[in-house]
This record gives C-alpha cells, sequence and structure tokens, in this order.
C-alpha cells in the first residue's frame, strides 16, 4: 500500500469512529505531513483519495472538513451488559461450534465457511514456511523429538524479542514463555493472576475462548460495557473496580475479536493507569495485532507497562496458521506463575513449528506474509461492508475493523441468529451467533463474520441468500405477530 494510501485510510478511520464528525475540521496539511512524517505532496495526494471517496471536502483559504455528506456509517454503539459478576455459560454452544471445524475438501456442501476466524492459509507468501518445516522434519527431526525448553526454543524467543518492538515493547527473550497456542496462554495467566471465585473484567462482546477459561478457572466474568470502535469503555470499568474487587481485566484492544475495533493508544495508556491505581493485573491478548491494517502496527497497553502489571499473549494462529499451535506469553512480573502454570498444563510445546515459524521471522517471511495479508484483508473487508448494507435490513449496524477478518454485526433485536444460524446451515452457510460472545447468552441479533472465506463471489451470493432469510424471519414474525393478535381479539 502507498504513504498516500496509507495515511488517507488513518484519517477516514478516524472519521468513521467518530472523532471527527459533520462539519468538523480536519488536521492540517502541514500538521499531518508533520505528525505521519511524510511529506506536504502525499498528504495532499491522501485528502485528494478522501475527496474524491467523499470523507473530507476542501474549503478554499480554510482547509480540509468533514462534509456532511459523508458515506453512512451504521456502527454498532456502546453496548449494555447485566452490570454484576456472572459465571459463564455457553459452553454446549461453543462446543457444538467447536465441532464444526472442517475442511472443504471433505464437505462438499459448505458454500460459505463464515464461523471461524481462520487467516488465509493458501496465501503464497506462506510456502517459505512450510517448506522450512518439510526441511527440518527431513534433515532434524530428532530435535523435534527430544524434550526442549519448557520456556520454548530460544531461537524463537529471540524473534518474539523482535518483532513485539514494533508494537512498542522492549522485552528480552527470556521474558517469553512459549504455549500451545493463545488459548492455553490466557488460561495459564488467568490461574496465575487469579483464584477461584475471583472476578475477571472482560469486554462485551468478547472472545468466547476467553470466557471458557474464565469458567474453567472457576472464576467470575464482569461484562464491561464496550463500543465498536474505542473498546472497552473507561467509565463503566472505573465504576466496576470502585464496586467489586476485580482481580485481572481480560482485553483484546488491538483488532478485537469479534468487533474488529483498535483502541485508541491514551485510551490503553488510561486504562493500564486505572489497573495501576486500583493494583489490576492487564492479560492483554493481542493476537491480531500483526494484521492491523495500519502501518507501523499500534502499540500494545504492554508498551506502558512500568510495574509488570501486563501479562501480554499472542500466537501465530492468526497471522500463519492455527494447527501450528505456537503461542507465548510476556508474563511481566508473573512470570514465576506463569512457568509453572505453563509446566503443569503441558509441559513443553512440540519443536519443530517453533523453529520453522522462528526460521521464517528471521527470513523475513513474516513480514512480507503480514504486508501482503494486511491488504488482502482491507479490501475483503469492504467489500464484504458492501454486500451487507445491500442484502441485510437497513437498520443492521456493522463493526468497521481497523484490522484481521472479522466483524460483528447487530440486527434490530428481533431477529433470533441462533435460529437463523441453523436455517444457514441447511443452505450450506456457516455463521457465529453473538450469543457465544457473552458470557450470559446474550446478543442473539448479532453474528460475527470471518469475511475472507470462499471468494468474493462466493461471499457475495452467501450475503444474498442470508439477506432473503432474514427477511423471511421477518416476515414469518408480523404473520405470527398478527394472528395471534388476530386470535386476542
Ligand atoms: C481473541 C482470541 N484470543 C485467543 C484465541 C485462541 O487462539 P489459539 O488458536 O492460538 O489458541 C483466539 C482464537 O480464535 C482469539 O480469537
Amino acid at each position: 500500500m502507498t504513504l498516500y494510501s496509507n495515511l488517507a485510510n488513518s484519517v477516514k478511520a478516524q472519521i468513521q469512529r467518530g472523532r471527527f464528525t459533520a462539519g468538523d475540521k480536519l488536521p492540517s496539511v502541514r500538521q499531518l505531513a508533520k505528525e505521519h512524517k511524510v511529506s506536504i505532496a502525499t498528504v495532499q495526494e491522501a485528502y485528494r483519495v478522501l475527496e474524491t471517496e467523499m470523507y473530507a471536502q476542501a474549503k478554499p483559504k480554510s482547509g480540509y472538513f468533514v462534509p456532511h455528506n459523508m458515506p453512512y456509517e451504521n456502527t454498532p454503539k456502546m453496548t449494555k451488559p447485566p452490570q454484576r459478576p456472572m459465571d459463564v455459560s455457553q459452553w454446549e454452544d461453543v462446543f457444538d461450534m467447536l465441532l464444526n471445524t472442517f475442511s472443504k475438501e471433505s464437505h462438499t456442501d459448505i458454500k460459505c465457511q463464515f464461523q471461524h476466524a481462520m487467516p488465509d492459509m493458501h496465501a503464497k507468501t506462506l510456502t517459505p514456511l512450510t517448506k522450512r518445516l518439510q526441511e527440518l522434519t527431513k534433515n532434524r527431526a530428532f530435535d523435534g523429538m527430544v524434550y526442549g525448553d519448557v520456556k520454548g526454543d530460544v531461537g524463537l524467543r529471540k524473534q518474539l524479542s523482535r518483532l513485539v518492538a514494533a508494537s512498542g515493547c522492549q522485552l528480552h527473550h527470556d521474558e517469553f514463555i512459549v504455549t500451545s497456542g493463545c488459548q492455553e496462554a490466557l488460561s495459564v495467566c488467568l490461574r496465575a493472576v487469579a483464584e477461584a471465585g475471583d472476578i475477571i473484567a472482560v469486554e462485551s462482546p468478547g472472545f468466547y475462548g476467553a470466557m471458557q477459561a474464565i469458567k474453567g478457572a472457576n472464576l467470575k466474568a464482569l461484562e464491561i460495557p464496550t463500543h465498536s470502535s474505542t473498546g472497552l469503555s473507561l467509565d463503566a470499568l472505573r465504576l466496576a473496580v470502585d464496586q467489586w474487587p476485580i482481580k485481572a481485566i481480560l482485553v483484546t484492544p488491538t483488532v478485537n475479536n469479534p468487533q474488529g475495533f483498535v483502541m485508541p493508544d491514551e485510551n490503553k495508556q488510561a486504562l493500564y493507569a486505572l489497573a495501576r491505581e486500583y493494583d489490576i493485573a492487564i492479560i492483554e491478548d493481542d493476537i491480531y495485532g500483526d494484521i492491523a491494517y495500519s502501518y507501523p502496527r499500534p502499540r500494545t497497553i504492554k508498551s506502558f507497562d512500568e510495574d509488570g502489571r501486563v501479562l501480554l499473549c499472542s500466537s501465530f494462529s492468526k497471522t500463519l496458521a492455527p494447527g501450528f499451535r505456537v503461542g507465548w506469553i510476556a508474563p511481566g512480573s508473573f512470570r514465576n506463575k506463569v512457568l509453572h502454570g505453563k509446566y503443569v498444563s503441558s509441559s513443553m510445546c512440540p519443536t519443530l513449528p517453533q523453529l520453522a515459524i522462528a526460521s521464517f521471522i528471521e527470513q523475513g517471511g513474516y513480514d512480507r506474509h503480514i504486508r501482503a495479508m494486511r491488504q488482502e484483508y482491507q479490501s475483503a473487508r469492504d467489500a464484504f461492508r458492501s454486500d451487507i448494507k445491500r442484502h441485510f435490513p437497513t437498520d443492521t449496524c456493522v463493526s468497521f475493523p481497523e484490522g484481521g477478518y472479522v466483524l460483528w454485526v447487530e440486527l434490530p433485536s428481533q431477529y433470533d441468529c441462533v435460529k437463523l444460524a441453523e436455517i444457514a446451515r441447511q443452505h450450506g452457510i456457516f455463521i457465529a451467533p453473538g450469543q457465544l460472545f457473552s458470557a450470559t447468552g446474550k446478543y442473539r441479533n448479532c453474528l460475527r463474520f470471518n469475511f475472507i472465506d470462499s471468494t468474493s463471489a462466493q461471499r457475495s451470493n452467501a450475503i444474498e441468500v442470508l439477506g432473503s432469510l432474514i427477511k423471511t424471519q421477518s416476515s414469518t414474525r408480523s404473520n405470527d405477530t398478527e394472528s395471534s393478535q388476530s386470535m386476542d381479539r
């Protein structure tokens, strides 16, 4: 992506987030050039793109403004979850969804798999990684058979130390512990910071695997209102920490799952300050952070950490492929507990995938792959959002992801997406109903989509089919209401 289109996207994202609204003056050309360290010509080109897309309007001698006829953006507003700690339910529903992990090759009736958040694993930029794995298996198989370091392969940890620098963290390779994916990382961290019965604050909606890890450690979840563009509400969090003895805050602030937002830096810093004031740990899930569309990638909360209270977790499941099961934790001051927790959880992690990934990063393959994926995912987002706007009811809200490949759709409250998912399945379309993303089964009128499965034509067709199924649901409901009203009469 060129410098000017990158800059145009960044200004556009700020408008879509609501930082600038209709009629607001946009930053001057000079200011943007200085802030982004680019030339005046680059900023002028970025503004030209924004003008063509109707996100900016030039006023002679006054600069650029957000026009009043800006493209319509109906994004979900702040959520309103129950304001008390709850036991996590939903395991049966999550398990049912996990059972649907299939390959299209063996299920020809599947048209679109919008349900699972998996990256593009057919990308050519992954070939050096799979080749490396083959070589290692052939030549160094013995390395993969012996017990390795419980902390993980040192070569990989050195590469991790290099990778996290992009998010503003200076961490030595001994500060990392390799895990079996990010799911194990979250689970080990929760057990390190809390004991049975403790309360964990989470975003709502939030990743169902994190909710199940809370359940698995006999903890309670306190869902905090979350906005689809700025993330967890800091005001609501402050009220919650005043009222409840919260042990940890578990968040995915950079390219959130399911909504795709990137929490602004100032909010990340304020969240850290609040946690410090109340002496609360932060478990930061950064699994999608590297595939934020902006470059350089956004900072982590960990980058503001001065006293080791942030446990940073991630994996290569969303950037490379989930089957490698290579994740990691930078546990800060919880290192000893986390290391013990990792050992009792699964001893060490398989070595060969770690070696292959380490060499892929070292040879520059990871950066190349990420660059290509950012672009692919961002164009898929724009096409997918347009398809939804075209085929779903007009009052549907759609999140505006700033990275990755999942988005959140909120239908008007009368729709039931659990039923919709069942019917869609019969048409070969698999979707994740919103209630999976709440500790207590809220968000039945919402859906999370992976928007990069299949070809764009197949996705468009599937969205059209879903749109007509939704319309059928609404007409069935109004017929039911009419007939029950006539029976009442
Ligand atoms: C936000 C988030 N965290 C953690 C995980 C678990 O990742 P892994 O497959 O590496 O265990 C996922 C997977 O969907 C996720 O979306």
